[in-house]
Order: C-alpha cells, then sequence, then structure tokens
C-alpha cells in the first residue's frame, strides 16, 4: 500500500497566506472576512451558526477558465454532482454550459429539477439498481457509464424489455495509482470500480452483439483529489491503446470520458492546472477523433465555499477551541485527515500569535476534530471562524448525527446574497418517524 499523499505543505500558512491564496476572500479593516463584495459577519448575524456560504462568482469563473483551457479539444465537462448538488449549484453549472455527471437515480432527477436536459447529462456507477436503469432509459441520457459484465447484462435485458437502446461507455479499471488518499482512489485493481483493463476488449466486442446496448465509448476515473498529471497520462495512454485495438478490430468508439479527480490546494498550493490537465488530454488522444468528456467536481466548487462556525469556549489551557459546527456538518477532516484552513471572521476575533490548537467539534467522538496542533490565532468564546474550501463534499456529506439539525446555506454573488436553505427545523428531525402500536 501507497501512503497517502500529504493534503498539504508543512508548516501551515498563515491566516494572511491562507487568505490570499483565495481570490474570492478579502480581509476587510472594518468588516471583516469579505467573500466577494459581502462581509461574512452579516451572513452569520442573519443566518447565525454554522452556516454554508458558496460564491457564485468562484463558480462561475472556475467553469469558464476550465472550459477555455479544454478549448478545441471537443471535450465536454459534465460536473460530478456528488461534489455539491444544490439545485442553486447546478444551475449555476447549466448556465454556464456544463452537462452532469450522476451517481444515483436521485442525482439525476435532481440534475434535472436544475434544467439540465437529459442529453447532457452521464450515469456512473458501480451498483446502479434496475429501478435506476429503468430511469434513466426512459429519460434517454446522453450514457450510462457500465462498470461490470453483471452491469452490462442487466442493462442489456432492461433496455430491450423497454424496446429501448443505452448508449453506454465501459469503464474500465486501468490499474493506476493517482498517490491521493486511500479512501478516495479509485483506479487500482484492488478497488471495487470499472472493468479490470485486459477483461475490457472482449467485454466491448460482447456488449456490440448485445440487444438493447450500443457501446460508444470508453470511461475511466482515477480518483480525486489529484495534483500531479503523471497518473492521468498513464491511465489515459492505456485508454488510447484499448481504443486503437478496438478499432482494429472493426468496432467502433466514439466517446472516451476521462473521469474528473483534479485536485485543488487546501492550504497556500496552487492545485491541479486545468491547462496542464488539457495538455494531457492533447497528447493522449490526438488525431483519435474522439469526443472527449471530462467529470469534474472538487475542482469547480472546492474552493467557493465556507463553513461559519461560532466558537463555543476554549478549554484546557485554550489549547481546545470548540466550535458550534461538528463533523456531522464537515466530515472530511474526521474521515479522511483532510486538511481544511481555519481563519477568523475579523481581525478582532484572533487573539495574539499563532499558538498550536485543536479546533473541535461538540460531537461526542474524538474524530470531530478540524485541526489538530494547528498553527492559529486564538479565538475566544463568541467569535466566529471560517472554514475553507468547503464547497466540495461538505454539505452533501452532512449528517443529523447528535440530532444536529442541516446547517442553512448562502450564496454570494458580487455584494448581493441569498439564503439557498434555511437552518432545518429540529422537529423535521423526527417528523416523519412514529411509535408503532406494537411496542406500545
Ligand atoms: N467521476 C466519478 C465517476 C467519480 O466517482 C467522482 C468522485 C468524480 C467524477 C468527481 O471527482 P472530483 O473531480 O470531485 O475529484 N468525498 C471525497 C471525494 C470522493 C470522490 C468520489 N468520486 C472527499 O471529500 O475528498
Amino acid at each position: 500500500m501507497s501512503q497517502p499523499a500529504p493534503l498539504h505543505a508543512l508548516p501551515d500558512p498563515t491566516t494572511a497566506e491562507l487568505i490570499a491564496a483565495r481570490p474570492m476572500l478579502k480581509l476587510h479593516t472594518m468588516d471583516g472576512l469579505l467573500m466577494e463584495g459581502v462581509p461574512l459577519q452579516a451572513v452569520a448575524d442573519q443566518l447565525g451558526t454554522p452556516a454554508w456560504v458558496y460564491s457564485a462568482g468562484t463558480i462561475r469563473q472556475r467553469l469558464a477558465a476550465l472550459t477555455e483551457a479544454l478549448a478545441g479539444l471537443n471535450c465536454h465537462i459534465h460536473y460530478a454532482v456528488k461534489a455539491n448538488d444544490h439545485l442553486a449549484i447546478l444551475d449555476l453549472m447549466r448556465r454556464g454550459g456544463a452537462g452532469a455527471d450522476v451517481v444515483s437515480g436521485g442525482e439525476l432527477q435532481r440534475a434535472q429539477a436544475a434544467g439540465i436536459a437529459a442529453d447532457h447529462i452521464v450515469f456512473s456507477g458501480v451498483g446502479k439498481t434496475v429501478a435506476e436503469l429503468r430511469l434513466a432509459l426512459a429519460e434517454d441520457i446522453y450514457q450510462i457509464n457500465v462498470e461490470s459484465h453483471a452491469e452490462l447484462e442487466m442493462l442489456s435485458a432492461v433496455a430491450a424489455a423497454m424496446g429501448r437502446t443505452a448508449r453506454v461507455a465501459l469503464r474500465i479499471n486501468p490499474d493506476v495509482d493517482a498517490g491521493t488518499h486511500a479512501k478516495i482512489t479509485t483506479g487500482r485493481a484492488d478497488n471495487k470500480f470499472g472493468i479490470p483493463f485486459d477483461e475490457a476488449a472482449a467485454l466491448y466486442a460482447h456488449a456490440a452483439a448485445l440487444p438493447g446496448v450500443e457501446p460508444v465509448g470508453i470511461a475511466l476515473h482515477i480518483g480525486s483529489q489529484i495534483l500531479a498529471m503523471a497518473p492521468y497520462r498513464a491511465a489515459y495512454t492505456r485508454a488510447a491503446e484499448l481504443i486503437r485495438h478496438l478499432r482494429a478490430q472493426g468496432l467502433e468508439v466514439s466517446r472516451m470520458d476521462c473521469g474528473g479527480g483534479l485536485g485543488i490546494g487546501y492550504g497556500d498550493e496552487a492545485g491541479a492546472s486545468p491547462q496542464a490537465f488539457a495538455g494531457v488530454l492533447r497528447n493522449s488522444f490526438a488525431g483519435m477523433g474522439l469526443i472527449l468528456m471530462t467529470e469534474p467536481g472538487r475542482w469547480l466548487v472546492g474552493p467557493a465555499g465556507v463553513l461559519l462556525a461560532s466558537v463555543v469556549l476554549t478549554k484546557g489551557h485554550d489549547r481546545f477551541i470548540v466550535l458550534d459546527a461538528a463533523m456531522n456538518d464537515l466530515v472530511r477532516p474526521a474521515m479522511y485527515d483532510a486538511y481544511h484552513g481555519i481563519v477568523p471572521l475579523a481581525a478582532g476575533n484572533a487573539v495574539g500569535a499563532p499558538r498550536d490548537v485543536d479546533v473541535v467539534g461538540p460531537v461526542c467522538e474524538t474524530g470531530d476534530t478540524f485541526a489538530r496542533g494547528r498553527a492559529m490565532p486564538l479565538v475566544a468564546a463568541g467569535g466566529r471562524v471560517a472554514i475553507l474550501d468547503a464547497g466540495a463534499y461538505g454539505a452533501v456529506m452532512s449528517s443529523t448525527y447528535n440530532a444536529r439539525p442541516l446547517a442553512p446555506i448562502a450564496l454570494v454573488d458580487g455584494d448581493r446574497w441569498a439564503t439557498i436553505r434555511p437552518r432545518q427545523e429540529v422537529t423535521a428531525l423526527w417528523a416523519a418517524e412514529t411509535i408503532p402500536d406494537l411496542t406500545a
């Protein structure tokens, strides 16, 4: 097993470095931390904490930058809905020209609810149910990425019974180590994802002979939070080799779905470069006449979100800063030991020079820790902080553990902002529950 790559370069960046590396954040002497033109204190005053805040301008700008880098490659962006599935975010993606990559019937319906057309939707996932396949066929989506022999047979049978034909890409497992955290690597032979590389050619030929399915391409996705280009290069080289082999046998291959995974800088380091990624695509598939697709999630939305929290109290001679946000809101630090920058919302909240502190939540688990031994200024009770880069795999992974309602969400655009989801009422947590007669 390779060691997970460190998520940021040590030592801890300072508050000033974290803010300087994020173009949508500014520290204003009077108003404190601004997202675009909106003081985050004002959002916290109105919504309370914990609260999520997303920057529309950042998402627009990142989608435009990626689109520009991919220009001339005939490469279509299918935003990975799982990263942040709020309708307002999906609407920004649609307006920016992106389609959707979905992994469940629920995500498919969410994407459509935000106005993303079926012919801009790709369905990935290792265990799609018959009901989900039926939905995808009924909606006639652009492509279904098939991940196993069993799924191919299942899809063929369901489609044939419905009198439909599914456009299918076979998701191969290229056996490439993306060098990312073990829990988010997907393209190694021992991961559950995809079809083993050396079985893919035979399965593609088999698919071409089956009713109800039309094989149109190859797909792969090797992992998430990938900062180096070498794993992509290795995976795409194998895919191009497979496509040439299939074509030499007279099989038609018109599409290549290149997956997602582009990483971002969680500290003050740079994220993956869209230009470098485009360069790898250009070199790997030059002259092959393919329709390319990519499925980024984190790169588009991760840097665009923060989680606002208040300090409930400090304890242990100020070693522990206890927040009102917890692992049920943002699980990434507990689940992947992920680093997230934490900055005071106002300069006046920060007390003294940086010192090593543990920033924790109130949930009854030691894993409910946002930062351990982090060099940052102390923030006293009542002060507020922003936990950075929480726009991807943040709110979507929240739970209501410890009967903590889901936090509200605000969207900032320029100097205006709107609440796009109110705080969940605590009574909503048990509103659908019943106590049955049989236990009375
Ligand atoms: N396509 C497929 C088939 C995927 O499985 C994923 C993510 C993506 C695209 C988008 O990957 P991205 O561009 O966002 O890296 N919860 C974890 C990340 C899980 C990623 C799962 N698959 C985290 O918080 O780091």
